[in-house]
């Protein structure tokens, strides 16, 4: 049994999914450090030195290798992981996942991601919070499409990890 975490960047997905794995006593991965172990650098050096298309194909790459697992795993994925090539239809076709969407507010993200930008390679040329709001809100105008064909939706905004786990 595989249970996938997908959600924008600070939604919450690796918190959530350590919490959830300690709880069911699964196996934890997060796919990001995933592909950082198996490409031998961090993800904002991948997209430095490498590029973003060379990050998508190692993301897609790692996904395939992790939802072939047969242990029981929560797996929390990148925020972009399901909006890529043929990323959500693997994900949906696979007998042994269930998937959740941890989704958040516009207002939450930007309380979360502002202090975090300078790491994440594709928010460090944002500079106000205005931007950054405006930059979701378009992301996830996009990206929403994809997140939606998730099995579960669960809103975390004012929820406590506790809670979210348990529901
Ligand atoms: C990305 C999200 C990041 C990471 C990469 C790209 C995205 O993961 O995979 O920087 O496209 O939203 P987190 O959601 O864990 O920050």
């Amino acid at each position: 049994m595989i249970i996938v975490l997908m959600g924008y960047m600070g939604s919450g997905k690796s918190t959530i999914g350590r919490h959830l794995s300690e709880i069911l006593s699964y196996q934890f991965q997060d796919l990001d450090t995933f592909i950082e172990t198996t490409v031998g650098l961090s993800v904002p050096d991948i997209f430095k030195t490498k590029g973003e298309l060379f990050f998508r194909k190692k993301e897609a790459e790692c996904l395939k290798i992790l939802l072939e697992s047969e242990d029981n795993l929560v797996l929390a994925l990148g925020g972009g992981t399901p909006c890529y090539g043929t990323n959500m239809k693997m994900i949906s076709d696979a007998s042994n996942v269930t998937c959740f969407y941890l989704k958040a507010s516009i207002p939450t993200l930007v309380n979360r991601l502002m202090p975090e930008k300078e790491i994440r390679p594709l928010l460090n040329q944002i500079e106000t919070k205005e931007e950054l709001a405006e930059f979701i809100g378009k992301h996830l105008f996009e990206r929403n499409v994809f997140y939606s064909q998730s099995d579960v939706t669960i809103t975390t905004d004012d929820k406590s990890i506790k809670s979210i786990c348990e529901s």
